[in-house]
């Protein structure tokens, strides 16, 4: 199978979204000229790009891009080549309005920005794969081609009566009888039980709550469907080209694509990266998508898109302040990215993006931003050949899963407040901030390369994941687990007893009682913290130790923290320093070490291969003692017993050896 090793050959893949279709051709001298004095190696062209290749149905107009390409190959420039099918040109919405998708109301979305297609529609998906095939077939021998870069952040969601008649195919294939489809829907509740095939719809706007099991159904439909757009474009580009990559790029946490069954289907995993520079935790966001993505594809990954400056689509947009970029470009590259690449090379002068930066901002090549850039491009060019193609390796796994986060985000829960995602984000900051090296895992996965699981939140649980985390602990691993975790099986069934039964007896709970979730600014006292967001009325069964009770209130008395051996179930929120102080305990016991000991507040150190990269998110200096003699690859000076990072500073050191 082709690799992004075999698109990057011994470098880091640097560039980003190229468009030049937005200018005119004298541009593109310049552009490549400044291409090559940035370093960047490859661009991402075509990605929107139907309407100018295929100006009417079954036109092709690709003289530009051979123009293109060509240029780009003269200058040892590499495509990452889009199939354009993410933008449908305004004749198709025009001549077959049934390609436009309709929302959960039954509106249209016309055509006039982007993404508006029906990913269920044949007649979309006619013109896609024969634009992909002649793609593909025109360019499977161009030297510039590097890697497939299959339509763009796969978003779009279909409630039209296409995807109606697709949702009832792909549940006739998962339920075979309408009798089992009743049954896991639970339809028996409000009179919703269906006695056709054709009577059963996406869950459209509805008078009152709908039915989360059609719900469920509905988000891995939604997901399978894209899929097949996806798959389908991809196998025509890999019957012409078996040895050329493909990927499609990922939007960070996104629940609209189960990011693991999708990555099975790449080549490459490549993923949009948009921190606010303004979030406090916006570097451990970055670490974490880093270890999200990096753990998807089992290896080296690739930033698709990742900005050099503000964005355009939050409330307000702040530009990086200056070394923010390079701090979260070398962290990707640390935590396993050996591509880095930008939306876009050239800032747009129109359209709706004209205020979002590029690598190549308004300011020009004296701009600030640009410079970054050039500096970037000229250290990942220094240290590409020993980072790349190498590992990060982790001790511990958080478990992360798309049924559950679906399952989670149903109406009609306890709480409205619980959101997985900051679940996720806030354990793993937890981890990160303790300086421990950290993967993601499914909870039906093979753990057993890990001293120690977290479950930030698994409201879903299947039953082969529950045997898979009882067979981890009993098989010695450590797992620490939060709150309304195994409480619905894959159907969305509740499990009696407020937890699955195998996990109240790993964890040593007789019964959940109840669920107290807590309001917004409210705490729970437990004994040495405050409890958060939710608590348990759990009732032991009296083989597990009671590490904190809560104090105080209804549940006063009661067991907050429990732990049975290896296992450890945490039924409130701690804050930030006492979930930190819990797991790190936790860890330790478990025998995993943090990469550095010792770092100041804001270093984050990380190993990749044989390398120790050491970053800086505080906004000052700081000194980082060493325990050893190293060299930084970026400046080629000795670190010897420490090393000095300036604000958003880095170093990459490597081992001196005697
Ligand atoms: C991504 C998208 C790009 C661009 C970018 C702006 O979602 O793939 O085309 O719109 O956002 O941040």
């Amino acid at each position: 199978m082709p690799s992004l090793h075999d698109a990057a050959r011994g470098r880091i893949l640097f560039g980003g979204d190229y468009n030049p279709e937005q200018w005119p051709e004298e541009v593109w001298a310049d552009d490549v000229r400044l291409m090559e004095e940035a370093g960047v190696n490859s661009v991402t062209v075509g990605v929107f790009s139907w309407a100018m290749i295929e100006p009417r149905p079954g036109a092709r107009e690709f003289g530009w891009l051979d123009r293109l390409l060509d240029l780009l190959a003269a200058h040892g420039i590499g495509a990452v080549l889009a199939t354009p099918t993410s933008s449908p040109p305004p004749w198709m919405g025009a001549l077959h309005p049934e390609t436009l998708p309709r929302t959960e109301d039954g509106a249209l979305v016309n055509y006039g920005s982007r993404q508006h297609f029906c990913p269920s529609s044949p007649v979309y998906r006619r013109y896609a794969a024969a634009l992909t095939e002649d793609l593909a077939a025109r360019y499977a021998d161009h030297p510039a081609l590097t890697v497939w870069h299959i339509n763009n952040e796969y978003c779009t969601h279909c409630w039209c009566d296409e995807t109606a008649g697709h949702f009832r195919r792909w549940l006739g294939s998962r339920y075979t009888t309408l009798d089992a489809l009743n049954d896991a829907w639970g339809t028996a509740f409000w009179s919703q039980r269906y006695d056709t095939w054709a009577e059963i719809l996406p869950p459209r706007r509805a008078q009152y709550m709908r039915n989360p099991a059609q719900e469920l159904d509905f988000k891995r439909f939604t997901s399978d469907a894209l899929m097949e757009c996806y798959t389908a474009e991809r196998d025509i580009v890999a019957r012409h080209t078996p040895h050329i990559p493909v990927t499609t790029n990922f939007m960070p946490l996104w629940s609209g694509q189960d990011a693991w069954a999708w990555a099975e289907q790449e080549d490459i995993v490549s993923v949009d990266v948009y921190p606010d520079p303004t979030d406090p935790h916006g570097g451990q966001y970055n670490a974490m998508l880093a270890d999200m993505t990096r753990s998807q594809a089992r290896g080296p990954w690739m930033v698709m898109e990742q900005a050099a400056g503000p964005v355009n689509w939050r409330d307000v947009n702040h530009p990086k302040p200056a070394g923010l970029n390079r701090l979260w470009s070398l962290q990707a590259v640390a935590r396993g990215a050996d591509a880095l690449c930008y939306f876009q090379w050239r800032q747009s002068r129109q359209g709706a993006e004209k205020f979002h930066s590029g690598m190549l901002s308004h300011a020009g090549e004296e701009g600030r931003t640009f410079r970054e850039v050039r500096r970037i491009g000229a250290e990942l060019a220094l240290i590409g050949a020993e980072v790349s193609g190498t590992e990060v390796t982790a001790d511990v796994a958080v478990l992360h899963d798309w049924d559950a986060w679906w399952s989670s985000t149903q109406q009609g829960r306890p709480s409205s407040l619980v959101s997985y995602t900051e679940l996720v984000q806030t354990w793993h900051r937890g981890l990160w901030e303790s300086g421990i090296s950290t993967e993601f895992a499914r909870p039906g996965g093979d753990l057993s390369a890990y001293r120690m699981v977290l479950v930030p939140q698994l409201q879903l649980l299947g039953d082969a994941a529950v045997d898979n985390l009882v067979a981890y602990v009993r098989g010695g691993g450590t797992l620490v687990c939060g709150f309304f975790t195994g409480v619905v099986d894959t159907d969305d069934r509740i499990r009696p007893g407020g937890m699955d039964a195998r996990l109240r007896e790993l964890f040593g709970i007789r019964t959940v009682h109840e669920w107290w979730p807590l309001d917004a600014g409210a705490t729970v006292g437990c004994d040495g913290f405050d409890g958060t967001l939710w608590s348990e009325e759990l009732e032991p069964d009296g083989s597990a130790e009671t590490v904190a009770a809560y104090r105080g209130g209804e549940l006063d008395g009661l067991p907050a923290v429990l732990r049975k051996g290896t296992a450890w179930y945490v039924s409130t929120l701690p804050g930030p320093e006492a979930l930190r102080g819990l797991l790190g305990r936790v860890a330790a016991d478990a025998g995993v070490r943090p990469v550095l000991e010792g770092l100041p507040p804001g270093v984050e150190a990380v190993r990749r291969g044989a390398l120790l990269f050491l970053l800086n998110h505080g906004r000052s200096p700081a000194a980082v003692e060493l325990p050893g003699r190293y060299v930084d690859l970026l400046t080629g000076e000795a670190a010897d017993g420490g090393v000095e990072l300036e604000r958003y500073g880095v170093a990459v050191l490597g081992d001196v050896r005697a």
